[in-house]
C-alpha cells in the first residue's frame, strides 16, 4: 500500500492521475495538494472526492513547513509533483509566477521531502512530471528527444521546467533522494483548461469564434491521451530506478493546422452548421520564440519498463470531442469563474489567481 501526495492534483493531468490512481488502487492514500490557481478545479474530481482513501489539501507546495507538516501527518511515501504554471502563453505575458512555482516551489518540495524523509528507506519516491519542452526544439528532420538530449529551453516556462528538472536530478546526486523524472509530450484528453489548443478549437468553433492558429500552423508537437500519460507515471513508480529520467511521449506527431482541420472536420459532422468550422480558422501573428518541433523517443519505456500508449490519436480525439460536447456546462464554468464563487461557497475564501 502506498500513501501518495499529488501536487497540482486539480489540473488537468492531476485530475486525471487522481482519478486514474484511485480506480486502480482504492487502498492506496491519495492526498491531492493543490493551491487552486486559475488552473485547477475541485469540480475536476467530484466523482471520486467521496472515494476512502483520498483527501484533498488547499495549499502551496512552495509552502515548506505546511508540506513538511502533511508529509508527516499522512506519513507520504510517494510524491507525485504535477503542480505548476503550465501554460506557454501565459509564461511570456508574465514570467514570474513560473519562477516562484516551477522552480521555487519544486525546491520548497524537495527540501520538505528531504526533511521528512532524513532516512531513505528504499521505499520512498518523488517522482517529478516534467515536459519534452526543456529540450528545446527539434528541425523537421532531427531525431526525436531521446533521455539524453541536450536541455535548451526557449520560453519561460520550459526554462522554469528546465531548472526544476536540475534541482531534482541534484538532489539525488547530493543526498540520495529517490527521484524519478518523466518528461512527456502534449497531453490530451477531458478537463485540460481550455486556454490550450484542442479544447480552445473545439469551443472556439462551437462559438462561432475564430480559431486563432498561430504563424503559419505547421508547427509540430507529439500528442498523448492523457490516460497514457497517468499509466506511464505509474509504470515509472513502480518500475524506474531511482535517478533516472524517462521521456514519454504519443509517437503521434501532428502538425498543428492539422489538428484543427480534424477537430473541424468531426464538428462538421457532429453539430454541422451552415458553414464548415473550417471557415472561422483564422491566422494570428506567431508567438514569441515559437518552438517549431517536439517528437519524443519513447524507446527507455518502451525497452526497460515494457510501457507503451494504448489509445491512438483517432480514438482519443474522438473521446476528447464527444467529452467536451458533453461539458460545456463544465466549460463555461471553469472559464466565467463560477467555480470559485462555488469554492467560496463551500471553503469560505476566495481561489488564489
Ligand atoms: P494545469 O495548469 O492544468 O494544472 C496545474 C495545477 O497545479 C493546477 O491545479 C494548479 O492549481 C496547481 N498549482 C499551481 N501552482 C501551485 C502551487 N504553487 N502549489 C500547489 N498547486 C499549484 O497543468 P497540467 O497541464 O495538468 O500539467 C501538469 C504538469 O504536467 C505540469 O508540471 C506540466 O509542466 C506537466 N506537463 C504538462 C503537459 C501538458 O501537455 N499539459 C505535458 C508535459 C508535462
Ligand atoms: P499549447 O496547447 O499551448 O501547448 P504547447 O505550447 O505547450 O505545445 O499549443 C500547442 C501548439 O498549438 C503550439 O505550437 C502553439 C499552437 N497554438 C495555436 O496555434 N493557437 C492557439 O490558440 C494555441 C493556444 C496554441
Amino acid at each position: 500500500m502506498r500513501r501518495l501526495l499529488v501536487t497540482g492534483g486539480a489540473g488537468f493531468i492531476g485530475s486525471n492521475f487522481v482519478r486514474y490512481w484511485i480506480k486502480q488502487h482504492p487502498e492506496d492514500r491519495v492526498v491531492n495538494l493543490d493551491v487552486l490557481t486559475y488552473a485547477g478545479n475541485l469540480e475536476n474530481l467530484a466523482d471520486v472526492a467521496a472515494a476512502p482513501g483520498y483527501q484533498f489539501v488547499r495549499g502551496d507546495i512552495a509552502d515548506r513547513l505546511s508540506v513538511k507538516q502533511l508529509m508527516e501527518d499522512e506519513q507520504i511515501d510517494t510524491v507525485v509533483n504535477f503542480a505548476a504554471e503550465s501554460h506557454v502563453d501565459r509564461s511570456i505575458l508574465g514570467p514570474e509566477a513560473f519562477i516562484t512555482t516551477n522552480i521555487i516551489g519544486t525546491f520548497s518540495l524537495l527540501e520538505a521531502a528531504r526533511e521528512v524523509w532524513a532516512d531513505f528507506n528504499g521505499t520512498q519516491r518523488f517522482l517529478h512530471v516534467s515536459t519534452d519542452e526543456v529540450y528545446g526544439s527539434l528541425a523537421q528532420d532531427e531525431p526525436a528527444f531521446d533521455e539524453q538530449h541536450a536541455y535548451a529551453p526557449n520560453s519561460p516556462y520550459s526554462a522554469s521546467k528546465a531548472s526544476s528538472d536540475h534541482l531534482v536530478r541534484a538532489y539525488h546526486h547530493t543526498y540520495g533522494m529517490p527521484v524519478l523524472t518523466t518528461n512527456c509530450s502534449n497531453n490530451y484528453g477531458p478537463y485540460q483548461f481550455p486556454e490550450k489548443l484542442i479544447p480552445l478549437t473545439i469551443l472556439n468553433a462551437l462559438e462561432g469564434k475564430p480559431i486563432p492558429v498561430y504563424g503559419d500552423g505547421k508547427n509540430i508537437r507529439d500528442w498523448l491521451y492523457v490516460d497514457d500519460h497517468c499509466s506511464g507515471i505509474e509504470t515509472v513508480l513502480r518500475g524506474g530506478a531511482p535517478g533516472r529520467v524517462y521521456n514519454i511521449g504519443g509517437i503521434n506527431e501532428w502538425r498543428n493546422i492539422d489538428i484543427v482541420n480534424l477537430i473541424c472536420e468531426r464538428l462538421d459532422e457532429l453539430k454541422p452548421g451552415a458553414a464548415s468550422y473550417k471557415a472561422q480558422i483564422t491566422y494570428v501573428t506567431d508567438r514569441p520564440g515559437h518552438d517549431q518541433r517536439y517528437a519524443i523517443d519513447a524507446g527507455r519505456m518502451q525497452t526497460e519498463l515494457g510501457w507503451s500508449p494504448q489509445h491512438d490519436f483517432q480514438s482519443g480525439i474522438e473521446r476528447t470531442i464527444q467529452w467536451y460536447l458533453g461539458h460545456l456546462d463544465w466549460c463555461d464554468r471553469v472559464r466565467s469563474g463560477e467555480y470559485r464563487d462555488y469554492y467560496v461557497q463551500q471553503y469560505g475564501e476566495p481561489v488564489k489567481s
